[in-house]
């Protein structure tokens, strides 16, 4: 131990893990725990799948499931696949998109694996400073002869800015994909989510706010397209034996649907508690120095399914990596999304970068973004835990910065 931190007794040192003190957490928190349905619901439905032994090839769940999705979305055309990413993938397939992608960098690289997979060439466009969400002057300036479609990411649990997206897609007659993995339940300009462009994939990963173990879903108001997905995630079949376009297998299974259905029953308590989660979260950093708490448009549905505080390095006396040394020695599992961005993680970083792809506001956010725990896995009581722990680690900021750096403690390991 260093000398420096000899000198401090142990009742004048910070009672914080990184201190040398017990983390204030016996089990990890996570940022994103999965919410369980109701287990007596599940297990009757599982009963019924093993009773019937429809365990897959659009099952009574699946086609429940994508039924009461289509009722929450204004009667829109609802098509669940296996997951989001491949469901990405469909859907470039089934529209035959070709040439230039635009898309935001500060995404899950999901998005943009999608579309390299497919065989497209991802070009990566700045974020707003405010929501986070793609800037459409930026995709303005991106648009070159070979774009092909414009992908959007509703982040967080709120939309991005679909009205001017709309325009451009619309005025050069490509599609306007969503990619809506966090926003199941919101809506836009009062309609819901899945009413808007081209087609949105949701994500029913464990993690996210609607879970159905892995699985996800395509939302589309295009009939013709929803049935030529249909298609293409069964192999291409059109009846028993007649095969007639190149398909794969995107489908999902009668368990995770029936996962997906118990989930989907708690959406609005959950959302209830994430709106706990965040007055917690806002109550117990209130005053604190360069820290900020993600703003909503309260006049729209969002489902506020991350906790996202901004570490502003000029006024906070720690950097927002070592705030996550800090809490991951609590055992707060804090994250970092989307460090480092798509643009700066493999395969995309060796790729010859295009003029468009100065990212100044997304390369800021990847430094300066701090993912809490929130949802069903975390009480409000432990969120206000999570901030005194902040707290007292921004009160003693000098301390707690030689503790960090004699343990050698580099974000990745913590
Ligand atoms: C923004 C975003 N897009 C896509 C995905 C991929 O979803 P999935 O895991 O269902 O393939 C995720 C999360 O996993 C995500 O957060």
């Amino acid at each position: 131990m260093k000398d420096s931190m000899k000198s401090f007794s142990d009742s004048s040192r910070p009672r914080l893990a990184v201190c040398g003190g017990q983390p204030r957490f016996n089990d990890p928190k996570y940022v994103g725990t999965p919410t369980i349905p109701d287990r007596a619901d599940l297990h009757a439905r599982l009963d019924r799948m093993l009773d019937t032994r429809r365990l897959s090839n659009d099952g009574p769940f699946v086609q429940e499931l994508e039924d009461r999705l289509r009722r929450l979305n204004d009667g829109v055309e609802v098509v669940t696949v296996c997951n989001a990413t491949v469901g990405m993938q469909l859907l470039l397939k089934a529209l035959d998109v070709a040439g230039e992608v635009l898309l935001p960098s500060f995404t899950f690289i999901a998005t943009a694996h999608a579309c390299l997979w497919e065989g497209l060439e991802p070009v990566f466009v700045d974020v707003d400073r405010t929501t986070h969400t793609i800037d459409p002057t930026a995709v303005e300036a991106g648009l070159s002869d070979r774009t092909a479609a414009i992908v959007g990411v509703h982040l967080w649990g709120r939309m991005c800015p679909v009205r001017e997206l709309d325009a451009i897609a619309r005025d050069r007659g490509i599609p306007l994909i969503f990619d809506a993995a966090h926003a199941v339940g919101c809506s836009y300009e009062g309609l819901p989510m899945g009413r808007h462009g081209t087609a949105s994939v949701v994500s029913f990963h464990a993690t996210k706010f609607v879970q159905s173990l892995e699985g996800g879903a395509i939302l589309t108001p295009d009939r013709d397209l929803a049935d030529r997905l249909r298609l293409l995630r069964n192999f291409g079949f059109q009846g028993y034996d007649n095969v007639v376009a190149l398909g794969t297998n995107a489908k999902m299974n009668e368990f995770c649907a029936a996962m997906g259905l118990g989930s989907l029953e708690g959406l609005d308590a959950l959302v209830r508690t994430n709106i706990a989660n965040r007055s917690a979260c806002r109550e117990s950093l209130a005053g604190l120095p360069g820290l900020r708490l993600y703003e909503y448009d309260e006049q729209e549905r969002n489902n506020f399914q991350y906790l996202i505080v901004e570490v502003d390095p000029r006024a906070c006396p720690l950097s927002r990596d070592e705030l996550v040394q800090v809490l991951h020695a609590e055992n707060v599992i804090a994250r970092r999304y989307f460090t480092p961005g798509c643009h700066r993680s493999g395969p995309y970083r060796d790729m010859p970068r295009r003029k468009s792809e100065r990212l100044p506001v997304t390369e800021q956010l990847c430094d300066t973004l701090l993912a809490l725990p929130t949802g069903a896995g975390v009480t409000t009581a432990e969120i206000a835990a999570i901030g005194t722990i902040i707290r007292t680690a921004i009160e003693s900021a000098d301390l707690v910065r030689s503790f960090l750096s004699a343990r050698r403690i580099t974000p990745a390991a913590a």
